[in-house]
């Protein structure tokens, strides 16, 4: 490895400045750490509005971003602006898009056992769609609604039996998954009826998702079959596919492109004659390439003959993708983007543990020294969201650019952070 790192790995308004220094939608990124410091994530707002576009373009309107690759309610808000609805996981995340001034009715609720509370706050809130993922669920719903009276919008979730390729932990259409109702046991059909004939539930539709970082076209294709089947069987107006495309990390990989996923989705669907809306809900998709993580090399460790370690100032708690899924990326140096990458490294964190690595196979320019920036891209999604205090870090700081200039979107934390749910 010698090449500069790929643009297609970097924000679409990447540029480069004279001095070789990267520009993010028209904003120099030393200029980013210099002023909110390091860890800092650093999204281009046009790049995720983009995708949104791209969404809405490929589904049309009810297509919703799943909140879990990246919520704060700067992000909310931009997904609503652009058209989107929001999948939501959990009462926290809803209450997050709630915050941001998404309408109820624009959210879509998920989870595999939400508990009565996330239900009497999706009926308060009048959220738009409940996924119901189990018999229990309905149950709870039932009782619920009993006492309070009124419906709410539904779909059911259906596991089509397809087994993506992708990382286990992220494989969600297999038969033998604790997600949804199974398609070959029947529970699909019976789940369908059942919903159908109940006073509280006004049934709209069902809903699959295979699994996340996906890249077969075929396994889309496949999921979707098992929908339209099922979807024509009962008549039901909605369909969605849910999320999953997979997106390029490392310069090996190709992402797949929103519109082409759409019109598979949509071409299978309307050569098994659906009529009922077809929708999804990428999260990865909309917000991964989005965004470049900038850390400062804090000790550089070389062991002659077998590695040379680099730690930042970040690690498994901004981004513990390698540490769960031994997920790859990239890294590059930032004022020296188009330089070649010679020198192999491996990028370590701060953390007390000697997993909490971050490129395990890295390559940055020659003569890296202690105090350069270091950068690694497409940690858009999954970075942030799934990040945490271990050790005690503060979580970093988040930053929106746009045509020239940057707004913080999460501050950094401070110490007083770290105590603030203590009982003292
Ligand atoms: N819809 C449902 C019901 C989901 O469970 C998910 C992701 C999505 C949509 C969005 O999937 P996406 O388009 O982002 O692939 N933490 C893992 C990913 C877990 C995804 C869980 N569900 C990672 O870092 O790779």
């Amino acid at each position: 490895m010698t090449d500069p790192i790929s643009n297609t790995l970097l924000p679409d308004n990447s540029t480069v400045d004279d001095d070789g220094m990267l520009v993010i939608a028209g904003v120099r990124v030393d200029d980013l750490a210099a002023e909110y410091g390091t860890p800092l994530f650093v999204y281009d707002e046009q790049h995720i509005r983009s995708r949104c576009q791209q969404a809405v373009r490929a589904f049309g309107q009810g297509v919703a971003y799943a909140a879990k690759a990246f919520l704060c309610t700067a992000m909310a808000r931009l997904a609503h602006e652009e058209g989107m609805h929001i999948d939501v996981a959990t009462m926290g995340e809803a209450y997050v898009a709630l915050q941001a001034g998404v309408p109820g009715e624009n959210l879509v609720f998920h989870g595999n056992n939400k508990s009565e509370e996330e239900l009497h706050y999706a009926v308060e809130n009048r959220i738009g769609r409940i996924v119901i993922d189990s018999f229990d669920e309905m149950n709870r719903i039932e009782r619920i609604l009993d006492s309070t009276g009124g419906k709410v919008q539904a779909l059911i979730r259906v596991t089509p039996g397809i087994q993506a390729s992708t990382h286990d932990y992220v494989a969600t259409g297999q038969d033998d998954s604790k997600f949804g109702f199974t398609v070959s046991t029947g529970w699909a059909e019976e789940a369908v009826e059942r919903a159908s004939s109940s006073n509280c539930i006004n049934l709209l539709g069902i809903h699959a998702h295979i699994g996340s970082q996906v890249f077969s076209l075929d396994s889309f294709r496949r999921a979707t079959e098992a929908l339209a089947g099922l979807s024509n069987l009962f008549q039901l107006s909605e369909l969605s596919v849910g999320g999953g495309l997979g997106v390029a990390y490392i310069e090996e990989e190709e992402t797949l492109d929103i519109e082409e996923w759409g019109m598979t989705i949509r071409s299978v669907c309307s050569e098994a004659g659906v009529t009922a809306r077809v929708t999804a809900e990428p999260g990865r998709a909309i917000v991964a390439s989005a965004a470049v993580t900038l850390y400062t090399v804090g000790t550089i460790k070389e062991l002659a003959g077998i590695r040379t370690y680099v730690a930042v100032d970040g690690g498994m708690h901004d981004n513990p993708r390698p540490a769960l899924y031994g997920s790859g990326y990239e890294t590059f140096v930032p004022s020296r983007v188009m330089d070649p990458r010679n020198s192999p490294i491996t990028l370590v964190g701060k953390h007390c543990e000697s997993g909490d690595v971050i490129v395990s196979n890295g390559y940055v320019p020659d003569g890296l020294a202690v105090g350069d920036i270091l950068a690694t891209p497409v940690t858009g999604a999954y970075g942030h969201s799934m990040g945490s205090n271990y050790n005690k870090v503060l979580r970093p700081a988040v930053v929106f650019v746009n045509e020239g200039s940057h707004r913080l979107v999460i501050r950094r934390e401070e110490l007083s952070d770290l105590v603030k749910t203590d009982v003292r």
